[in-house]
C-alpha cells in the first residue's frame, strides 16, 4: 500500500479485537467517576494555538517541539489538543461555570496529539481520561482524586503494579525562590550539565532536576532541595494530604524531583508509575494548577486534576493478564435458519427473542449458506448456543438449540418457551 494511504505514524487503529477491552477500561472508569459524583464534559480537538501556549507554557517541551500546529483556511493558527486541561478550563470561563466560586467535578475522555518519538506506551495520538476540579482548595480533594484512583487500580486488578509518587512545587514565589537557588548551584557546574540541562537552566531551571543524563544527575547531587522552599501554606497542605492518603491506607513515595512538563502546576503533584511497561511507565499524574484560571483570565480560582493514559493503562492489563475473560465473548447466541421459510420464521422470532431478552447478544446468520458453512460461522463469532432452523423445526413450531461449548446435548425448544430457556441457559454460561 502506499504511503499516503497508511495511518500517520504513532496514530493507532483500535480492531474489533481490542474495542472490548477498551470499552471495558472506559466503562469502569465512566461508573467509578458517576459514583465519586463527576460530571462529563466534552471538548473540541482543535483549539486556537495561544491557549496551549498560555496554558501549558512557552518554554516546554509540548509547546516547542511536539505540537501539531496548522493555519486553518482563515489564516486562524490551531492546534490539536496536546492535553485536556487548557481546553477545559477554557470551556469553564467561557461558559461561566465556575464564576461566584462553584465547584465543578469534571471529567473528559478522548485523543490527543503530541509529535512525540512513537515507542511502546508512547504515540502521537493517544487517549487520555481526565478530571478537573474547581474552586475546591483544601487537600481533602487532591486525596480524593487520588483515592478514586487507588479504589480503580483494584476494580482493574493492576492495584499491586503500580506506585504513588509524590511532591510538592509550592506557590510560584516559594518556587520562584527555589529557581533562584537552584540556577545559582548549577550555574557554578555548567560544564557538567548535558547540552539540554544547559539550554533548560536557561529557560525552565526545574525542568533539569528529572533529567536523563548520568552526568547531569551527578552534578546535581547536593543540589537545593525544594522542600526547603516551600512556604508555610504549601506545606501545611502537603502535610494534609499524606494524613489523609494515610487515613485510607495509601502507600506513596515522595519523590523530591517529580516537577512535571507542564507549567501550570502549583503545589501538589503526583504520578501513579509501573515498572511493567519499559520506559513509558507513567499510568496516571496530574496536579493543583491554582494559578491558572486567573493566568487564562479568569478569577482568581483554585484548581485540581489528572489524566490518565489508557493506552498504557491497556497495555498493563494485557501484561499482567487481567483482561476479564467475560468481554472476551460478544455473541451470546447465533441463528442459523436453512432454507427461506426458515430465514423468514427465524426473523420473526430473533425479534420476539430481543423483546423478551433485551439484553441478549443474538446474532442472525447473512448470507445464508449450507449446515456446514452457517455451523462454522456460529462456532466461530463465539456463541454459546445455535439456534437452529430448518422445514422440520418450522412445521413443529421448535427451535433445535445447540450447545457450542460442550453444555450437553441439543434440545428441541418450542418457540413460545425459547426465551424463558435461553435467559437461564445464557446467564449460567
Ligand atoms: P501528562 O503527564 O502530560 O499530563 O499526561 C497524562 C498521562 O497521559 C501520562 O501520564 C500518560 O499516561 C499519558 N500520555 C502522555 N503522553 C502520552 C503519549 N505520547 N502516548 C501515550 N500516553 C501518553 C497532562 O496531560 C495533564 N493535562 C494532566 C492533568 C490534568 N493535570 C491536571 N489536570
Amino acid at each position: 500500500m502506499s504511503k499516503s494511504l497508511q495511518a500517520i505514524r504513532g496514530m493507532n487503529d483500535i480492531l474489533p479485537e481490542q474495542t472490548p477491552l477498551w470499552r471495558y477500561f472506559e466503562g469502569t472508569v465512566a461508573g467509578l467517576l458517576d459514583n465519586y459524583g463527576y460530571r462529563q464534559i466534552r471538548m473540541p480537538i482543535v483549539e486556537f494555538t495561544e491557549l496551549f501556549k498560555r496554558s501549558i507554557g512557552e518554554v516546554t517541551d509540548i509547546v516547542e517541539k511536539e505540537m501539531y500546529t496548522f493555519e486553518d483556511r482563515n489564516g486562524d493558527s490551531l492546534t490539536l489538543r496536546p492535553e485536556g486541561t487548557a481546553a477545559c478550563v477554557r470551556a469553564a470561563l467561557e461558559h461561566g461555570i465556575t464564576g461566584g466560586g462553584q465547584v465543578q467535578k469534571l471529567w473528559y475522555m478522548g485523543p490527543m496529539f503530541r509529535h512525540e518519538r512513537p515507542q511502546k506506551g508512547r504515540y502521537r495520538q493517544f487517549h487520555q481520561i481526565g478530571l478537573e476540579v474547581f474552586n475546591l482548595e483544601g487537600p481533602d480533594i487532591d486525596a480524593e482524586l487520588i483515592i478514586l484512583t487507588w479504589r480503580l487500580w483494584a476494580a482493574l486488578g493492576i492495584r499491586d503494579a503500580v506506585t504513588l509518587e509524590l511532591n510538592s512545587l509550592g506557590t510560584s514565589e516559594s518556587r520562584g525562590r527555589y529557581r533562584e537557588a537552584l540556577v545559582e548551584f548549577l550555574t557554578a557546574r555548567l560544564d557538567q550539565l548535558d547540552e539540554d540541562s544547559q539550554r533548560r537552566l536557561k529557560t525552565n531551571p526545574l525542568r533539569v532536576l528529572d533529567t536523563k543524563d548520568a552526568n547531569t544527575q551527578a552534578a546535581l547531587v547536593g543540589a537545593p532541595q525544594l522542600a526547603d522552599y516551600l512556604d508555610d501554606d504549601s506545606r501545611t497542605h502537603f502535610e494534609g494530604l499524606k494524613a489523609r492518603l494515610d487515613a485510607v491506607g495509601i502507600p506513596y513515595v515522595i519523590n523530591p524531583k517529580l516537577v512535571r512538563g507542564l507549567d501550570y502546576y502549583s503545589k501538589t503533584v503526583f504520578e501513579w508509575v509501573t515498572d511493567k511497561l519499559g520506559s513509558q511507565g507513567t499510568v496516571c499524574a496530574g496536579g493543583r494548577y491554582d494559578g491558572l484560571v486567573e493566568q487564562m483570565g479568569g478569577k482568581p480560582t483554585p484548581g485540581v486534576g489528572f489524566a490518565m493514559g489508557i493506552e498504557r493503562l491497556i497495555l498493563l492489563l494485557e501484561t499482567l493478564d487481567k483482561v476479564p475473560e467475560s468481554i472476551a465473548r460478544q455473541v451470546d447466541v447465533y441463528l442459523c435458519a436453512f432454507g427461506e421459510a426458515a430465514e423468514l420464521a427465524g426473523l420473526a422470532l430473533s425479534e420476539r427473542l430481543r423483546d423478551a431478552l433485551p439484553s441478549l447478544r443474538l446474532q442472525v446468520n447473512a448470507g445464508a449458506g449450507s449446515f456446514k458453512s452457517q455451523f462454522k460461522k456460529a462456532d466461530k463469532s463465539g456463541a454459546l448456543y445455535a439456534l437452529i432452523l430448518g422445514d422440520d423445526e418450522i412445521s413443529a413450531q421448535t427451535v433445535g438449540v445447540k450447545p457450542l461449548r460442550g453444555q450437553g446435548e441439543q434440545q428441541n425448544i418450542a418457540w413460545d418457551a425459547l426465551a424463558e430457556h435461553l435467559a437461564t441457559h445464557v446467564a449460567q454460561g
